[in-house]
């Protein structure tokens, strides 16, 4: 672990105490000038390269998030969506929603069976998609802030798929591991899993019908694939499955661009996601719940802070049950959830001795209650920050929602459906697959996008860029990100050692401390003899940041994975 040079010795030390009990130590890679941090390194490179051809972060984050269309199947896309959050070197920011909306044919109960009970269709099967916006946004982050040519983007992406790279281990593995689903649709079956012969590592993997489509929106831009052929071919595709994207959808979709929440922590300036998602009132309320507490006082993962960090997931949890939702669809209370009056309540009914059975914490604006919930374990986003030269910062998440979307592969398209409508609550009350439930906030509604868990988020200090982070992990994201963000800003962290350090996670609902294997024994056996029930999980938020340490970008990617920092 490299202790950053501005923190105090005896931070210094504690931390370092702590890691070696509880996480390799790992030194972050190192940039002078600029930096990408992606879950797939062909796509991480593809950034770099841009970046190197004096291309800006919007540029990289473009031709990455096309890149990882490719080589990234399982999450990233041209048939789902995501969040871009900006903030420019002038201080300026923005965050671009291109999230999936509700069909114009989606109905309140589309997912209910005769007797109301919900069905799997929000997660599998054509029904299961929302109007996909990846494509539209990137074109929109694009013409507003990109330096390049369009063309010159996609290129990248067109010759992957044109040419074919080499499977990797954990790409061969995430075709194996969704076999299953993948199967379940023919098209599928014959471009993922090579028709029943499955893809070795080291095998080169080619996709012709995907390298077509990104031909076409090389050409034609975003109105390609909303209102062109792809458009046509995939509503007709839709129809002919009982599907509900339809040209019209297609046509009427539209990113909206919104203001990013903003807050203080400390002497950071923290920059992040809006509703439609609910991650960025969560981690400005998380953060103001633990300020002034004292929890870092121990060091991360001791039993106080886990115990302060808990204590605000399940606040927030209980309040994103009921509160947050689609902006354009319901009036989400933001300014009451970040009230200090009302973050310093829920502060104070916290027992720094024993956890708040979730039974008695509601919704706080009003008290309610939910049904209990399930835990869904596979899944998959994908998250990546990009830092330019200039200090232009770019952090994206986005999705198809599970692994693979809802497996669907658009005939003779070469791309994957999200199944995006499970993020909506399809019952009230009722958990979806991440086990987070809703109400009439986030009912299904036309046009309408569902709540996320997706949380980019941009730190600055001293009005200057400080901090990229966010992570995929359905419910998770949220928490993983809050986790990173304390690490590196109140436990010193480097970004790595700061992602690598095992995660816990509380939803409010089930009444559960979710601890990640490898979570230190003594401190689960503290926090078990304070009254916690205990569950492990091994799937965490994959977290992926970049922080800016004295002049020196340092990144920090997730090794669960295949992720890759790349910089100059
Ligand atoms: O928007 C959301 O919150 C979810 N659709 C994200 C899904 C996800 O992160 C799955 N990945 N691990």
């Amino acid at each position: 672990m490299s202790c950053r040079q501005s923190r105090p010795l005896a931070v210094c030390l504690l931390t370092l105490l702590t890691l070696t009990a509880a996480a390799r130590a790992k030194d972050p890679v190192r940039a002078a000038h600029a930096m990408v941090v992606a879950q797939e390194p062909l796509a991480a490179d593809v950034g770099r390269r841009v970046l190197l051809d004096g291309g800006n972060a919007v540029d990289a984050a473009v031709a990455i998030g096309l890149a990882l269309a490719v080589t990234h199947p399982s999450a990233g896309n041209l048939g789902g969506g995501g969040f871009m959050l900006v903030r420019l070197a002038n201080g300026k920011t923005t965050f671009l929603d291109f999230r999936e909306a509700a069909p114009e044919k989606a109905t309140r109960d589309m997912y209910l069976d005769a007797e109301g009970n919900p069905t799997k269709d929000s997660i599998f099967g054509w029904r299961s998609s929302g109007t996909p916006g990846s494509v539209a946004g990137f074109e929109f982050a694009h013409k507003k802030f990109g330096s390049k040519p369009w063309a010159e983007l996609v290129a990248p992406a067109l010759q992957l798929a044109r040419n074919g790279f080499s499977v990797s281990q954990t790409l061969a593995d995430s075709f194996h591991s969704s076999e299953k689903m993948l199967t379940a649709d023919p098209e599928s079956k014959r471009i993922f899993l090579r028709d029943g012969t499955q893809y070795k590592a080291g095998e080169t993997f080619k996709q012709p019908e995907l390298a077509d489509t990104l031909a076409r929106i090389a050409k034609g831009g975003a109105k390609e694939f909303y209102e062109g052929e792809t458009a046509k071919r995939l509503a007709a595709a839709m129809a002919a499955h009982g599907g509900l994207v339809s040209t019209r959808d297609l046509a009427a979709y539209k990113v909206v661009e919104r203001a990013p929440l903003e807050g203080n922590y400390k002497q950071f300036h923290i920059i992040t996601a809006p509703p439609p998602s609910a991650g960025g009132v969560g981690v400005l309320q998380m953060l103001g719940i633990l300020d002034g507490t004292n929890f870092e006082s121990d060091g991360p993962n001791s039993v106080k802070a886990v115990h302060y960090e808990a204590e605000a997931m399940r606040r927030f949890y209980a309040d994103r049950s009921e509160y947050l939702a689609d902006p354009q669809f319901y009036n989400v209370p933001v300014k009451s959830l970040l009230a200090a009056d009302y973050v310093a309540w829920r502060r104070r009914t916290i027992d720094p001795n024993h956890p708040t059975p979730s039974e008695y914490i509601g919704p706080g604006l009003q008290r309610a209650q939910a049904a209990h919930v399930s835990w869904f374990e596979s899944s998959e986003t994908t998250h990546y920050n990009v830092v330019d030269a200039k200090g232009n910062a770019v952090a994206v998440t986005y999705t198809l929602n599970n692994s693979f979307g809802n497996g669907i592969t658009a005939p003779g398209l070469g791309f994957l459906l999200n199944d995006e409508m499970d993020d909506f609550a399809a019952k009230p009350g009722v958990p979806n697959m991440f086990g987070v439930t809703g109400g009439d906030a986030n009912a299904i509604e036309p046009g309408k996008r569902p709540l996320s868990s997706m949380t980019p988020t941009i730190i600055t200090k001293d009005g200057k860029f400080f901090m990229a982070v966010g992570a995929p992990g359905g419910s998770r994201i949220t928490t993983g990100v809050l986790q990173v963000i304390v690490d590196v800003l109140d436990f010193h962290m480097n970004p790595q050692d700061a992602v690598d350090l095992p995660r816990f996670h509380h939803q409010w609902k089930p009444d559960t401390l979710y601890l990640q294997n490898g979570f230190p024994a003594d401190t689960e056996a503290a926090l078990a003899r304070m009254g916690y029930p205990i569950k492990p999980i091994s799937g965490v938020a994959r977290v992926e940041a970049i922080v800016m340490n004295n002049g020196v970008l340092e990144g920090g990617t997730e090794s669960r994975l295949d992720g890759k920092v790349s910089g100059y």
